[in-house]
């Protein structure tokens, strides 16, 4: 798995969405009842940031169209299979940091003749 990076965990306080940067859709991070959660950021409709969207517990509604994807596993809940669920992220809390890695790692072989 590659390590995408960390974000403070005094950010994520008081239902606080935040951005972690990792080219081209970045991860949106949030503690759900003290667990971390990392979903992919850009929502899969039209790509608007999910981290400046409004949050109401395990739910992000996204700021363009108010699609409504679950923090916990990136699962679209509403409209039902209008478009794709998030792409979700490993997060684990380590010391005061949230660690978050990208668990599909896509590895390139040459093409031999
Ligand atoms: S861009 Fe997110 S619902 Fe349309």
């Amino acid at each position: 798995m590659k390590h995408v990076g960390v974000v403070p965990i005094e950010a994520l306080a008081g239902d606080a969405l935040a951005l972690l940067e990792y080219a081209p859709h970045h991860v949106l991070v949030a503690l759900v009842n003290g667990v971390p959660c990392a979903i992919e950021d850009s929502c899969s409709h039209a790509g608007a940031s999910l981290a400046t969207g409004h949050r109401h517990g395990f739910i992000v509604a996204c700021p363009l169209h108010a699609y409504r994807f679950d923090l916990r596993t990136g699962e679209l809940l509403s409209p039902r299979r209008a478009c794709a669920h998030q792409r979700r992220f490993e997060a684990v809390v380590v010391g005061d940091m949230v660690h978050v890695y990208d668990p599909f790692t896509l590895v390139v072989s040459p093409v031999l003749p």
